[in-house]
């Protein structure tokens, strides 16, 4: 993970889920209507919990990762239903979750992810996915970045929505669909796309 992005999240993390104030985002709202009932469900990069907590309360078998020890602990105290739930280690699942999810949300996070991880970071989510899973992403759009950091100094790579459709496509994904939402706490000048990908077939 990115060095100055994972400080910010580290130090902020009390204030950052403030902020938030337990909301969970207009995405995951949409997906709890369309994901079958009681499916698995990975949140990849979990932050504050707010996701993972609506996912979970609404009857899905949700478990998280958040690589940055201080929001895992946060959003736990946050949502105290989802102790035994996130993991700081991708390679060590919580202990009952199954191995791979009928659906990987991965919301707000590719971003943070810099160019030479992103292959990896592609094949994490696409091996915690059952072979006809459903990949959940979400990534800002329409928002102005210089230098590839924002004012609180994360990385913050906008990338066009057709260099993430032909990404996830050259890994085995097919599109299903694609939807821009406002931003669930209102801040200005930000709005977000989602794609939703159907895993077809293995990487060559
Ligand atoms: C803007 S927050 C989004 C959190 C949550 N998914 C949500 O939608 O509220 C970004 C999250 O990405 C995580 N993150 C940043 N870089 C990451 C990386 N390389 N791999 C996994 N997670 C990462 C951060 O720790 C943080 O939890």
């Amino acid at each position: 993970m990115d060095k100055l992005t994972n400080n910010y999240y580290s130090h902020k993390a009390k204030s950052y889920c403030n902020e938030l104030k337990g909301v969970p985002s207009f995405f995951v709202q949409h997906l709890c209507l369309m994901l079958k009932k009681d499916c698995s469900v990975f949140d990849y990069g979990s932050g504050c919990g707010n996701d993972l907590a609506y996912l979970m309360n609404r009857g899905f078998l949700a478990y998280g990762y958040e690589p940055v020890p201080m929001l895992a602990k946060q959003s736990m105290l946050m949502h105290p239903e989802l102790a035994g739930r996130i993991c700081t280690s991708i390679t060590e699942l919580p202990e009952q979750a199954p191995h791979k999810f009928d659906a990987v949300l991965c919301s707000a996070v590719l971003q943070h992810v810099e160019e030479h991880n992103l292959t990896n970071c592609i094949d994490t989510l696409k091996g915690l996915l059952h072979s006809q899973g459903k990949l959940c992403i979400s990534v800002p759009y329409d928002t102005e970045i210089i230098n590839q950091r924002d004012f609180k100094n994360r990385l913050f790579i906008i990338r066009e929505p057709h260099t993430y459709v032909q990404l996830f496509a050259v890994h085995g994904f097919s599109l299903t669909s694609q939807e821009i939402y406002e931003d669930t706490y209102g801040r200005p000048h930000r709005k977000w796309m989602s794609f939703i990908f159907d895993c077809t077939r293995t990487r060559h």
